[in-house]
């Protein structure tokens, strides 16, 4: 595999949340072309604009986009967002029965259009609407997975440097499992440098904050769309951000091990379901997951999320 020349990237829905995605990329040149889709001509051909007026401001990067499908036709990667979005009370599972009738109508016309593309799915639940979507296109599961649990490490990351006082690039943690409910930290594989997280009490200098209750930390990551929806009706930068550093992974062939969500052919024991745990992306998309012990607890809790997967793809026929 090799870094992509003059890289495609095209963002499905041009809502808050696949906007969001095109800024990010555009911001962050994640990729040489930028397109954006959506079904409604006007709210996709007003966001073009909006954002083509501010490219002066942003690299070398083109954006296009409108109504038409054909607009990813050559797309080195398809970004999908559109669908039906979480209100608040609702649980991003909540969805699975709207989203997954665009995911049937969609993936195949879409890979009429982009048949070599690596496919990722920010649209909830994202989890269950990828294995729906690798059922569907019958593509191999290295080439269709979801943004999963990238944002969730994100978000434990910023919290732990936020107590810690040290820089979020210095917080190695993942969340894995579902991006939902029952996602949960790695623990066990956490470090802030090269200190293991559970010995931060111990080998901290007098200056640093001790980080407090790791369960409030996890609930903390658990709730923060709940709480954004509460206050803006949706949660789009951050992910945005996260799909587009994504993105990077794969048009750059960069190996990058992140938490996307693939479909899993006995990681611990599960097979049939997509979950996120540490993964190797490049440009083949997830080239493989890293298989690492799990404490009791996190494999208990591994097992529990993949039965929420399991049994939401039951509900819905797949
Ligand atoms: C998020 O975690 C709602 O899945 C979306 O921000």
């Amino acid at each position: 595999m090799a870094v992509i020349e003059n890289s495609k990237l095209s963002v499905i829905g041009a809502g808050a949340v696949g906007a969001s995605v095109a800024l990010s990329a555009l911001v962050r040149g994640s990729a040489r072309e930028v397109a954006l889709y959506d079904i409604d001509r006007k709210k996709a051909e007003a966001e073009v604009l909006d954002l083509a007026h501010g490219t002066l401001f942003a690299g070398s990067s083109t954006i296009a986009g409108g109504d038409d499908l054909d607009v990813v036709t050559g797309s080195n990667m398809v970004i999908i967002t559109a669908g039906a979005k979480q209100r608040p009370g609702q649980t991003r599972l909540d969805l699975a029965g709207a989203n997954i009738n665009i995911m049937k109508s969609l993936m195949p016309q879409l890979l009429d259009r982009a048949p070599d593309a690596v496919y990722m799915l920010v649209t909830n639940p994202c989890d269950v609407l990828t294995v729906a979507a690798q059922k569907i296109t019958g593509l191999p599961s290295s080439r269709v997975f979801s943004s999963g649990t990238v944002l969730d490490s994100s978000r434990l990351r910023w919290l732990i440097a936020q107590r810690a006082d040290v820089a979020s690039s210095s917080v190695h943690a993942m969340i894995v499992g579902e991006h939902g409910d029952s996602e949960f930290p790695l623990w066990s594989h956490a470090t802030i440098g090269p200190v293991p997280i559970r010995d931060w009490a111990d080998a901290q200098s007098a200056v640093k904050p001790e980080l407090g209750d790791f369960d409030a930390i996890a609930d903390e990551v658990r709730t923060a769309a709940y709480q954004i929806i509460e206050g803006k009706g949706a949660t789009n930068h951050a992910i945005g951000l996260s799909a587009a550093r994504i993105a990077e992974a794969v048009l750059d062939d960069q190996r990058a091990v992140l938490p996307v969500s693939s479909v899993l052919d006995d990681y611990l024991g599960e097979s049939g379901v997509a979950l996120s745990v540490p993964s190797i992306v490049d440009s083949s998309g997830v080239a493989d997951v890293l298989r690492i012990p799990f404490d009791d607890d996190e494999a208990a809790k591994f097992a529990a999320s993949a039965k929420v997967i399991r049994d939401s793809l039951q509900t819905l026929g797949f």
